[in-house]
């Protein structure tokens, strides 16, 4: 697939709400599909942020159409504060986590078992950190067992990364098609999903540290946004989305910018429609997060 469908389009520039003069940070931005429509929207200004290499080149043509209306930053969202210009405060910051279809659909990056590629699942491509292939050949058995057991929450870690080690022995693990089928031959479901998607789905938050991330740099927004600002997350499974909202929670009374907190603005999660989930089936996990930065009086209760 040469595309990447935006998910809960239509609910996040709702609720981010842009307006003319606004400036917004799309601090994920694969291929521009909230920042099209953010600019599309409104007048307004939108900083595009990813750390993928593929996405930098997306975003020249967006350069082109936008002018200064928008600007792309290459890196990692938890380095927010340091790539965006300093003193400055934004109308919101959305993230849409996890990666893209253009990721995905490239056999080559090795994030998919549906193809057959060398296991990398970096999304910075070659700008650093060891690859999937790397961790499965060298690290220890305890330690492979932890990664997919606590970021896969796959009951049977302990047997894949025994098995892992057993057929390194010999010769070591390659391609994603290999890994599939080691994971396959321990792993059954009955429910018509690959076995191997939650070994698949921890190595590649561990390659890419991304819980992390995650947890950092909503750390970091409450500096950067103006007052009303809003935060807009949309997560894709439960590692995810529970940082989310533990966080809205701790920062609802004070936060670490003193005299403010956060209002979460839906009692629940957004959940895509039957529709979006039946012409987007990578839509269905997906649940949006918003929440806004409000002062507090003395008493330390919203203004
Ligand atoms: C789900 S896609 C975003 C798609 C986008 N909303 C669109 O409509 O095209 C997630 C993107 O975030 C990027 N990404 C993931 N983690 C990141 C991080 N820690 N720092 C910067 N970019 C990151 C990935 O490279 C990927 O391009």
């Amino acid at each position: 697939m040469d595309t990447h469908i935006p998910v809960l389009l239509r609910e996040v520039v709702e609720a981010l709400n842009p307006k003319d003069g606004g400036v917004y940070i799309d601090a994920t931005f694969g291929g521009g599909g909230y920042t099209r429509a953010l600019l599309q929207a409104k007048n307004c200004k939108v900083i595009g942020i990813d750390r993928d290499p593929d996405a930098a080149i997306r975003a020249n043509s967006f350069k082109q159409e936008f002018k200064d209306r928008f600007e792309f930053i290459s890196g990692v969202f938890s380095e927010l504060d340091t790539l965006l210009p300093r003193n400055q405060t934004y109308d919101g910051i959305v993230f849409d986590f996890g990666v893209s279809s253009f990721q995905l659909d490239q056999a080559e990056r090795g994030f998919s078992f549906r193809f057959d590629g060398p296991l990398d699942m970096r999304m910075s491509k070659d700008q650093g950190g060891l690859t999937a292939a790397e961790i499965l050949n060298t690290y220890p058995e305890n330690q492979l067992a932890e990664i997919i057991y606590v970021y896969g929450e796959e009951k049977k870690s302990r047997i894949i990364a025994k098995t892992i080690v057993e057929q390194r022995k010999t010769k070591p693990l390659e391609t994603t098609q290999e890994f599939a089928k080691l994971v396959r031959s321990i792993v059954k479901r009955h429910d018509g999903i690959d076995p191997a998607t939650l070994t698949f789905q921890a190595l590649r938050i561990f390659v890419n540290n991304e819980l992390i991330e995650i947890d950092t740099s909503l750390k970091k927004t409450v500096n950067l946004l103006s007052v009303g600002g809003k935060v807009i997350t949309v997560t894709f499974h439960s590692l995810e989305d529970r940082l989310v909202k533990n966080w809205m929670r701790a920062n609802a009374f004070a936060c670490t910018r003193p005299g403010y907190a956060l209002k979460t603005l839906f009692s629940k999660p957004v959940s895509p429609s039957l529709d979006e989930v039946k012409a987007n089936p990578r839509s269905r996990s997906a649940k949006m997060r918003v929440a806004a930065l409000i002062p507090l009086n003395i008493k330390g209760t919203p203004i």
